[in-house]
C-alpha cells in the first residue's frame, strides 16, 4: 500500500465576521503519516510560495490537551475519528481520492474571525462567571488535609478532562453548551473544595451560558463529537444542581 494519498481539500475562506465566505479547492498529495494540521501547514507553505494568503486556523499544543484546535471536517466537529481532537487526527484516516471539506465550527455563539478561526470567548465568559474556587492566600495547605471520597475524585477527574474546545457546541443542532458547562460545574461541585461557592457558581454559569448558547434538547451529538468523551450524565447532574441552586440562592437572599 502506498504511504502517500491524493486528496481534494475544499476549505472555507472568509476574510472576517461580516464578509461572505466561500470554498477554495486545493488538490494535495500527502503522506498518510502526516497529521491533519501538518497537511494544512504544507498547504499554507504552497499558498505562501504562490504569494497567496495562508489559511487561518488555530492550534497550540497539538497534543489534544489545550482545546485550541477545532474545525468541521466533512460535516463532523474534529473529523471522522471518535474521541480525537483535530490536532490528533492523521491523514491515514482518509483514503486515496477522498474529498475533504473543511469548515469553521458553525454556531451563532462562535462568530468566524477569519477562515477556520472562530471566536470562542463565550466559553471563557462562562468560566469567568464562576468556574473557579476562591481560596484565601497564605501557605499552601497539606495536600491530604481535605479527604476526597474515591468516587467523587474519579468523577471530578472525568469532568476535568474537558479541554474547552467547543466541539460540543458545534455538533449540537441547537448550538447548546450544556456539555461544556456541565463538565466545568461538575468537576468542582463534586469536590469538597467546591462546596462553599457551589450554588452561586452553578446559577451564574448557567445564566451566562444561556445568554450565548441555545437550549439542550437531549440530542446527544455533543457527546459523540467530544474528544474527551465527556458523559451526558454531567448534563443531568447540572440540571439537578441548577434547580437546587435556584431554590437555595432564593432562600439565602431572603435571609439577608
Ligand atoms: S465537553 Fe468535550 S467537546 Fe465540549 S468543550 Fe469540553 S472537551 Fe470539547
Ligand atoms: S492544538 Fe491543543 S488540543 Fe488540539
Amino acid at each position: 500500500m502506498s504511504d502517500t494519498i491524493s486528496v481534494t481539500v475544499k476549505v472555507w475562506r472568509q476574510n472576517g465576521p461580516d464578509s461572505p465566505g466561500g470554498f477554495e479547492t486545493h488538490p494535495q498529495q500527502i503522506s498518510i503519516d502526516a497529521s491533519f494540521l501538518e497537511m494544512l501547514d504544507l498547504l499554507n507553505e504552497q499558498l505562501n510560495d504562490r504569494g497567496e494568503e495562508p489559511i487561518v486556523f488555530e492550534s497550540d499544543c497539538r497534543e489534544g490537551i489545550c482545546g485550541t484546535c477545532g474545525v468541521m471536517i466533512n460535516g463532523r466537529a474534529h473529523g471522522p475519528q471518535k474521541a480525537t481532537a483535530t490536532c490528533q487526527l492523521h491523514m491515514r484516516e482518509f483514503a486515496d481520492g477522498d474529498e475533504i471539506v473543511i469548515e469553521p465550527f458553525r454556531a451563532a455563539g462562535f462568530p468566524v474571525i477569519r477562515d477556520l478561526a472562530v471566536d470562542r470567548s463565550p466559553l471563557d465568559h462562562i468560566i469567568e462567571s464562576g468556574g473557579y474556587i476562591s481560596v484565601g492566600s497564605g501557605a499552601a495547605p497539606d495536600a491530604n488535609l481535605t479527604p476526597v471520597p474515591k468516587d467523587a475524585a474519579e468523577q471530578a477527574f472525568d469532568a476535568a478532562a474537558c479541554i474547552g474546545c467547543g466541539a460540543c457546541v458545534a455538533a449540537c443542532p441547537n448550538s447548546a453548551a450544556q456539555l461544556f458547562t456541565s463538565a466545568k460545574v461538575g468537576h468542582m461541585a463534586l469536590l469538597p473544595q467546591g462546596q462553599p461557592e457551589r450554588w452561586s457558581r452553578t446559577e451564574a454559569m448557567v445564566d451566562v451560558m444561556e445568554t450565548y448558547f441555545g437550549s439542550c434538547t437531549n440530542h446527544g451529538e455533543c457527546h459523540e463529537a467530544c474528544p474527551k468523551e465527556i458523559s451526558l450524565d454531567f448534563i443531568a447532574y447540572l440540571n439537578r444542581d441548577y434547580v437546587r441552586a435556584k431554590v437555595k440562592n432564593r432562600a439565602l437572599s431572603g435571609q439577608r
